[in-house]
């Protein structure tokens, strides 16, 4: 079997679309705006954050930055924080993680005011995907489960998911969001032993694990769906570097029926989850039917 590609950055764009779309049926009530936090100086941060502004630009999302020295302090970064809570321009707001070691990064995120959650990692909007209330949900993990309904609609229900990884951004989110669409689901890690033989048990497989190319084919139970999160940068013979993912790609492509490509799978669904959640959160602090509902 050679599986058929989903294409992540094609769904992407659609999904801008109906985001920008929306922003426009909603523009007499607010314009939605998205803050972004970035502390330091990391190059690949700064590639994230202007690909984040072109692309609130082109939804007509209105976007804001702060990039704070790396020297910032915890008390310094919760005032930050604070003023766009405070701000009524800003409805989202995104702190660029892995923060430095000297700030307690989970204490920052629940700082934000879960209504402006728009990463969905504050222990309120965590709480209520757990127990199945509405909020705000995390891009990734989000963008996943978009890609799986489009794919296989409402036949997800009762297929085995196997997770691989247990993130708070995206393993632990991503086992909610599939039960919520009734598969039945196992979290594996690191540490699972015998690992390959529950990869192999999964209809659906999302490897989150942040390994290169580290799911082998034969673990991949054939006619399965694969969903690749990772995105890893490696080094060429020939000295120069390319991305691959957390699966062996052309290896599990003759095992899995649908498979997420590196780039251009996951990754551009994330910054379009993002403009979602945006817009979703200043209709629901304005008052407003969520357009994408
Ligand atoms: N760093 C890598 N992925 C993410 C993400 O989804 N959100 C934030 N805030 N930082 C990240």
């Amino acid at each position: 079997m050679t599986a058929q590609i989903i294409d992540g950055k094609a769904f992407a764009a659609h999904l801008s679309k109906q985001v920008a779309h929306g922003v426009k049926t909603v523009k007499a009530s607010v314009t939605p705006g998205l803050a972004v936090i970035l502390v330091g100086e990391d190059p690949a941060s700064q590639v994230y954050i202007r690909n984040k502004g072109k692309a609130c630009a082109e939804a007509g999302i209105a976007s804001f930055e702060k990039i704070l020295p790396v020297s910032i302090t915890q008390a310094e970064l919760l005032i930050e924080i604070a003023r766009y809570n405070a701000d009524t321009n800003v409805h989202g707001i995104l702190v660029q993680l892995p923060l430095p070691d000297h700030i307690d990064a989970q204490a920052i995120i629940n700082a934000i005011d879960p209504l402006k959650d728009v990463d969905g990692f504050h222990v309120i909007n965590a709480g209520k995907l757990a127990v199945g209330q509405d909020g705000l949900v995390p891009c990734t993990p989000l963008g996943c489960i978009l890609l799986l309904k489009d794919k296989l609609g409402s036949s997800l229900a009762g297929k085995h998911a196997v997770v691989l990884g247990r993130s708070n951004i995206v393993g632990k989110p991503m086992a909610q969001l599939l039960l919520k669409e009734s598969c039945t689901v196992t979290i594996c890690h690191s540490r699972t032993e015998f690992l390959s033989q529950e990869t192999r048990r999964g209809d659906i497989l999302v490897a989150a694990i942040g390994k290169p190319e580290f799911v082998k084919g034969n673990w991949v139970k054939p006619g399965a769906t694969v969903i690749d999160v990772g995105i890893n940068r490696v080094a060429k013979a020939d000295g120069t570097t390319k991305l691959v993912g957390d699966v062996d790609f052309t290896a599990a492509s003759e095992f899995a029926k649908f498979i997420t490509p590196v780039p251009g799978g996951v990754g551009p669904m994330t910054i379009a989850c993002l403009l979602r959640n945006t817009l979703q959160a200043a209709c629901a602090i304005h008052g407003v039917a969520f357009p994408l509902g």
